[in-house]
């Protein structure tokens, strides 16, 4: 069953491409920068660190010029750290931000640091994730908008359902959660987003992805085509003209885009396991891994876990959905066992149902289109609202209050 205890973190914008330079006074806090450095959000960001607190900063920059950001850690008064902040004050380049990190809590050299322009006071010990955010917050404009967050939907094999809940997914959110969404079909030569969704938009991701020097906001929305109010798609062309060998770096531009312009972006990544794919997962802030109850699903799904851990140490674990559960004959491995193997909770079991599955492919609907009350349509509303957030909103009945209601509250706001 789905588990709703872990709910949906604040999204940290990635940090783009600075400069950070640490200096600091205990090994503890090197190790932490250090980890921050290699985290997902961090991956265009070059940072050095050193020691020697303030007073190595002090001389580094006598004749050098500043970074992005000097992070500087001081233990207390005896690293005389207003002095340096002084002294740094004379050659930082304008622009160049400081962080602190400090081992006491003392409100008067709080202000004092503040006073001298300091960006930010972090009290050791720090967590990486902290100094991440507190980086990410210094270089997103102030009022800008919250940047979205990406679902990657990926097959633990080739077949068992992956893209079906990816397009399923998406179009929950986008219905139920209010949210709007953009589900991006990276199966570039197979991909079925387009007949699952019964469009046939006259281009889309390959646009995207083989001349990303033309990409920019306005050709993407030339990219999407509209599937129902709050849902976009980015189509796969699903033709072999060409074959697909992408550079590692092939879907940044586009993701980035579809970041600063959507809330939310599903990407259905195929059972692939390429360096762009790879690098899509880990960049990813949710993960959903798509098992059948068996062994070779259960292999791959472990496997897929392991990596996705370490690549992505300050995240929480990638979720498991199993699906196809209960074909008749077929014998299984349950959820539980499933799970224990895994050493981590099923978010959810699909159940097999080749008719109304079936349906939906080939009519071109989703699962709920065909089933409003299908077991199928409740988990996918289940999982839109733990991804998302807002789990009363849960699933929107037709509701004729409702329209009238907005229509207040927007008089109201206004
Ligand atoms: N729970 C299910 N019960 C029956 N058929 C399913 C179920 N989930 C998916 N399918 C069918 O399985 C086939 C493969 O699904 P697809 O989503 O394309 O898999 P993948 O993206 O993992 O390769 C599709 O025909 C789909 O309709
Ligand atoms: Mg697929």
């Amino acid at each position: 069953m789905a588990d709703l205890n872990q709910t949906p973190e604040r999204i940290i914008a990635p940090v783009p491409r600075i400069t950070i330079q640490a200096f600091c006074e205990t090994q503890d806090t090197a190790a932490v920068i250090e980890a921050a450095a290699g985290d997902r959000r961090m991956q265009k960001t070059h940072v050095k660190v050193q020691m020697g607190g303030g007073a190595a900063a002090v001389e580094a920059y006598r004749h050098a010029p500043t970074p992005n950001v000097i992070v500087i850690e001081t233990q207390g008064a005896k690293s005389r750290p207003i002095e340096c902040l002084d002294a740094l004050a004379d050659v930082c380049d304008p622009g160049t931000k400081v962080i602190v990190i400090g081992h006491v809590n003392d409100v008067l050299l709080y202000r004092q640091f503040i006073q001298r322009g300091v960006s930010e006071y972090l009290m050791a010990p720090i967590e990486p994730i902290a100094l991440i955010q507190a980086v990410s917050d210094l270089f997103s404009s102030p009022g800008a908008k919250p940047i979205g967050r990406t679902i990657a939907v990926v097959g633990a094999k080739g077949g068992v359902g992956a893209s079906t809940l990816a397009h399923n997914l998406a179009w929950t959110i986008a219905r139920e959660q209010d949210t709007a969404t953009v589900i991006a079909d990276l199966d570039i030569a197979f991909g079925t987003a387009s007949l699952n969704f019964n469009q046939d938009p006259p281009q889309g991701i390959a646009e995207a992805v083989f001349s990303p020097e033309r990409l920019d906001a306005n050709l993407l929305d030339r990219l999407l085509s509209k599937c129902s109010d709050n849902l976009t798609l980015l189509a796969a062309p699903a033709t072999l003209d060409r074959t697909i060998d992408l550079s590692e770096q092939a879907l940044d531009t586009v993701i980035d885009l579809l970041r600063s312009a959507v809330p939310c972006i599903v990407l259905d990544v195929p059972h692939v396991w390429t360096a762009w794919s790879k690098r899509l997962l880990v960049s990813a802030d949710e993960i959903l891994i798509v098992s059948a109850p068996e062994l070779a699903s259960l292999r791959n799904t472990k496997n897929m876990l392991s990596v996705l851990q370490q690549t992505r140490p300050n995240d929480h674990r990638a979720r498991v959905v199993l699906n196809g559960v209960g074909m008749a004959k077929r014998p299984e491995i349950s959820a539980a066992e499933f799970a224990k193997a895994l050493d981590t909770p099923i978010t959810a079991s699909l159940p097999f149902d080749a008719n109304l599955f079936g349906t939906a492919a080939n009519n071109g609907q989703m699962i709920a289109e065909v089933q409003a009350g299908a077991k199928a349509t409740d988990i996918f509303s289940t999982i839109a609202a733990t991804l998302i957030g807002r789990p009363e909103t849960r699933r929107a009945r037709p509701n004729l209050l409702e329209p009238l209601l907005a229509r207040l509250q927007r008089r109201k706001a206004s």
